[in-house]
């Protein structure tokens, strides 16, 4: 990133990220290269090729933690939502699943909240957590002479949560984590001005806000704003489930339909979802049969002048955050070993898990499948360019039990999930080769 666009970066906290470095970064996205020392022996303070490694793992975080790119003004600017956090008490904000950092809380706050001195009730509470920047991917930009922040959101909104050390929804950051308690339909349903987005999607604001409220915690739609189908043919709702943002290096394509590789997704998002100020280019947006609101709205040829562009110069470095972001390895005691280990023998043999899943991640090439050969519909899979599902990567699957399994969370259970498998691929498990398989993906 130039120096020049570093500094037009909306960080109202440069340099706090890297005070709490508890994440774990390795290279390769995983467990694979543990234990490889660099042949230099580690000691690589002064080597050019690891400073700049570092220089880019620290902008990409700051960006993933801590950038708007220029969000606001359509969060607070169009939607009014400045107005309705004024009012939110931090009781409400923690119900509808957004976290605290408490690494970001000043001393006093912290010891005050121990005493249990803080009226959680309180509105101004809010903003003083705001004003400290400890509302993970909510960012209050105060003017000097407004107690009421403008608000603008991250990308840690969505793929952050926190360990909850503190207190349940308080704690430190866990960048990656999808947050399953996020409720971002009940968050916009807050905005006073909702008749942008109805408009958009040439519905009414009371039609909206039954979309909105169909989504529930762990759930987002983009794609809602780019063909406008909010549900199912079976009248559900159409949105999928916030997925984890780590263990993506070496996965060919992104998102649950393939949309494109991390740094295609990364602009797409940023320019389209948090309505952040840069440049986007994708004409497959154009095809108005399919896509009927962006091809109306000419979504696929976002352009801004270059020096106005918040997001393009940021995604060289997000993209290397986002792959160095291991999957974390699941605690001890929190599966049986030994039924893992014969999990992983029919994962990758009776079961025919890993003629998809390689390495328990995905295919290493084209990795995509459609509804029939996994045994489900492909009405989410028609909603996107390949008109397929990718395979899921797995490494991490223990930190995402809530919500459910596949896209949409249709599967409760890894148990499900399995069963589902053993009918639609007829592969003959016992009750015993179940639970072995269920063990291995707790383990991974
Ligand atoms: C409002 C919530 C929300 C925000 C904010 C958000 N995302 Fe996402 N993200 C999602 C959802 C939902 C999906 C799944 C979309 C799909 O497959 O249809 C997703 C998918 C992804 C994926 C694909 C993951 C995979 O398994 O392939 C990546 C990478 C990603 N987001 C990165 C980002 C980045 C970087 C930002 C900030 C620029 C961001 N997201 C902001 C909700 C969000
Ligand atoms: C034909 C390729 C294919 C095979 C074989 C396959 N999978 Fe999958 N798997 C996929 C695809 C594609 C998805 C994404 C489905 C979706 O999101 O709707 C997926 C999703 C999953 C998920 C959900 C991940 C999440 O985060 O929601 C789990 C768990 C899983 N597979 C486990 C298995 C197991 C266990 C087996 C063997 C019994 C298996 N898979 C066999 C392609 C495959």
């Amino acid at each position: 990133m130039s120096d020049e666009a570093q500094q037009k970066a909306t960080s109202p906290q440069r340099g706090h990220a890297s005070e709490s470095a508890e994440q774990t970064v390795t290279g390769a996205g995983g467990e694979a290269d543990a234990g490889s020392e660099p042949r230099n022996g580690g000691g690589h303070a002064h080597d050019p090729f690891f400073e700049t490694a570092a220089r880019l793992l620290a902008e990409g975080r700051e960006t993933f933690r801590f950038d708007t790119f220029g969000d606001e003004a359509f969060w607070s600017g169009t939607l009014g939502l400045d107005r309705a956090i004024a009012r939110v008490s931090p009781k409400q904000a923690l119900a509808v699943g957004l976290k605290v950092d408490v690494d970001a809380l000043p001393a006093g706050l912290v010891a005050a909240l121990r005493a249990g001195k803080v009226d959680l009730d309180d509105p101004a509470v809010t903003r003083r957590l705001l004003r400290a920047n400890a509302v993970v991917g909510v960012t209050g930009l105060f003017k000097p002479s407004s107690g009421i922040p403008q608000i603008g959101i991250q990308c840690a909104l969505c793929h952050s949560t926190v360990d909850d050390s503190f207190a349940p929804g308080i704690g430190h950051r866990l960048d990656g984590w999808a947050n399953r308690d996020l409720n971002v339909g009940a968050i916009i349903a807050l905005a006073p001005n909702l008749q942008p987005i109805a408009s958009l999607l040439h519905i009414t604001v009371d039609q909206l806000k039954v979309v909105l409220a169909s989504w529930g915690p762990g759930k987002f739609d983009a794609v809602v704003f780019l063909d406008g189908k909010a549900f199912r043919p079976d009248g559900k709702s159409a949105a999928t489930l916030l997925p984890a943002a780590f263990g993506l290096a070496g996965v060919p394509l992104h998102t649950y339909t393939g949309w494109g590789s991390v740094t295609y997704w990364n602009a797409f998002v940023a320019n389209l979802i948090m309505h952040g100020k840069g440049n986007f280019f994708d004409p497959r947006l154009d095809n108005a049969a399919k896509f009927p609101i962006a091809a109306e709205n000419r979504f696929g040829h976002i352009t801004i002048a270059e020096d106005e562009d918040r997001i393009t110069p940021k995604l060289p470095a997000l993209h290397v955050y986002q792959l160095a972001l291991a999957a974390p390895r699941p605690p001890a005691g929190s599966f049986d070993p030994a039924l893992a280990e014969l999990g992983h023998r029919l994962f990758n043999g009776k079961a025919r898990c890993a003629t998809c899943h390689h390495q328990h991640r995905t295919e290493p090439g084209w990795n995509m499948h459609t509804g029939d050969e996994i045994g489900i519909d492909d009405f989410a899979a028609r909603r996107s360019p390949d008109e397929h599902y990718r395979t899921t990567p797995l490494p991490g699957l223990w930190t995402h039990m809530k919500g459910g399994f596949y896209h949409d969370g249709r599967f409760a259970t890894l148990l499900d999930v399995v069963n589902h498998y053993d009918t639609v691929m007829k592969l003959g498990l016992t009750a015993q080769d179940k639970t072995a398989l269920v063990e291995y993906l707790k383990s991974i």
